[in-house]
């Protein structure tokens, strides 16, 4: 598959969402992050904001919920225009059960993994999924430095969706930029969030053409 930048609104300014949308256009997806201030200690927004920046723009969104309790508010994302809803597994009572809600409400399904988190212990859930995300900072804020730790996690990752022979995408998130993507995609990764490194960018639509370019190196 071709990569995907994913450029991550949390660095963009809050206050003209629909504009900061339209200065990423050409980006795969919008990366949407929904924090709480109890699973981080850090809040941003919710399913209203949601239902409006899937009305301003016509680049899907890919929503990222950092919060407690997506059992129950993961498919409220999927019905205010989420095209890929992402739950923490660390946070998710019954994640097979959320997964399926997710896809038969009609949205990608994807399981995050923070950097303590293993994925051997959910090997056999792979297939439930359309999508794995694997945290390279702790989650919370943009602009922290990437976790290079993280790099066998996702080779091993990678290797568990070949072994079994899925179609499951990897995204990694979190300090990524010009100077670690190429790192992520020789591990494995093909989807890329890039908050600060897209936005604190003179020029945010050439900053996702120029990853783009690096991870497909
Ligand atoms: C952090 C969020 C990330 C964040 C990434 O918890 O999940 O999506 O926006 O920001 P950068 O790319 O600046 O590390
Ligand atoms: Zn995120």
């Amino acid at each position: 598959m071709a990569a995907q930048i994913n450029p991550s609104i949390l660095s963009a300014d809050f206050a003209r969402l629909a504009d900061e949308a339209e200065a990423v256009r050409g980006a795969d997806w919008l990366h949407v992050d929904v924090m709480d201030n109890h699973f981080v200690p850090n809040l941003t927004l919710g399913v209203p904001v949601v239902e409006s920046l899937a009305r301003a723009t016509d680049t899907p969104l890919d929503c990222h919920l950092m919060i407690e309790a997506p059992d129950r508010w993961a498919p409220q994302y999927v019905e205010a225009g989420a095209g890929s809803v992402t739950f923490h597994v660390e946070a998710a009572a019954a994640p097979v059960r959320l997964a399926r809600e997710i896809r038969a409400k009609g949205a990608r399904a994807s399981m995050a993994l923070k950097p303590a988190t293993p994925i051997e212990p959910y090997e056999d859930l792979l297939p439930e999924l359309d999508m794995l995300l694997i945290m390279t900072v702790e989650p919370g804020f943009g602009g922290q430095a990437f976790l290079d730790i993280m790099l066998p996690k996702i080779r091993r990752t990678r290797e568990l969706i070949s072994k079994h022979g899925l179609e499951l995408w990897l995204q990694v998130d979190g300090g990524v930029s010009a100077a670690t993507i190429e790192r992520c995609a020789d591990a494995g990764a093909d989807v890329f969030v890039a908050g600060s490194a897209v936005y604190g960018a003179s020029d945010p639509a050439e900053a996702v053409r120029a990853l783009r370019t690096q991870a497909e190196g």
